[in-house]
């Protein structure tokens, strides 16, 4: 039976695991939320590459067959290292969709919402270098938004305000598209599009992200049989309960159809399968 690695700094990486149960739903998940050290956006780039290495070691040893790396900022600083270290596993990251955004934009000006960590990477600007000179990307790190909705303050007014003030230049700019290149921010949305109208087009590549990983798991021979109820294994640094309790609410697939339980893990990420 395969079990599936999901790993972030946080709860955003539960709107991969949302898309993963709905598109591949015959799999066992293990969800790991490094939440009391997050924001890993706002952190060295050597420290984001080592923890997540480390995050990921602790997922091959508690049996996962495939790793998603659910989160933007982890991928651009620690992917290949991770790639590298695990071999025989494959391991999916997640990048902001700037390059379908370029092609989808009417007007070429797309928005850029991340961490501050991801916008300075070398893979990002790798990335954004092969890009159209034509498309113009306004480029915010999201400062601040990843801990209120750590918090559940999805719909704050607190929230609404420091959203404004990040999505203000691309106001001024005049956007057609907006690329969520965090996958905190798909939470969202529903602010996203008051404030900056529902015409405008957002960018989430979660759907590509599964389709990858249905693509490696093919690739790989990884079987998908579930007996019985598949379980969804919850883990967090912080607080699992809290983590059970923001998935009931952020995730829209169906709970009664999985077996779903949580546990608080210590900070030691070797200590995730005990
Ligand atoms: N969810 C993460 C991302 O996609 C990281 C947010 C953070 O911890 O700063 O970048």
């Amino acid at each position: 039976m395969a079990l599936i690695g999901v790993f972030d700094s946080g709860v955003g990486g539960l709107s991969i695991l949302d898309e993963a149960l709905r598109q591949l739903p015959d799999h066992d998940y293990l969800y790991f939320a490094d939440s009391a050290n997050a924001p890993y956006g706002e952190k060295p780039p050597e420290w984001i590459a080592e923890r997540s290495l480390a995050v990921c070691q602790s997922l091959a040893e508690a049996g996962c067959q495939a790793i998603v790396i659910a989160c933007n900022t982890a991928t651009a600083e620690a992917i290949q290292h991770i790639r590298a270290e695990l071999k025989t596993i494959p391991i999916i990251g997640v990048e902001p969709g700037i390059k379908p955004a370029a092609l989808q934009s009417q007007k070429g000006l797309v928005g850029v919402l991340a961490t501050e960590a991801t916008l300075n990477s070398d893979k990002f600007n790798a990335l954004l270098s092969t890009l159209p000179r034509d498309c113009q990307f306004i480029k915010q790190a999201g400062a601040g938004l990843v801990p209120l909705i750590e918090s559940g303050q999805l719909n704050a007014p607190e929230t609404a305000a420091l959203l404004a003030q990040h999505l203000q230049p691309m106001r001024t700019a005049g956007i057609d598209t907006l690329v969520l290149g965090c996958t905190h921010y798909p939470f969202l949305v529903p602010l996203i599009l008051n404030q900056l109208g529902s015409s405008v087009l957002i960018v989430d590549t979660s759907e590509a992200v599964v389709r990858q990983l249905a693509k490696q798991l093919e690739a790989h021979r990884i079987p998908s049989e579930v007996a019985g109820k598949r379980s969804v294994l919850l883990l967090s640094t912080a607080d699992g309960a809290r983590l059970h309790s923001m998935a009931m609410q952020l995730l829209r697939s169906n709970m009664a159809e999985l077996s779903i339980d949580f546990r608080t893990v210590g900070l030691d990420p070797a200590a995730l399968c005990r």
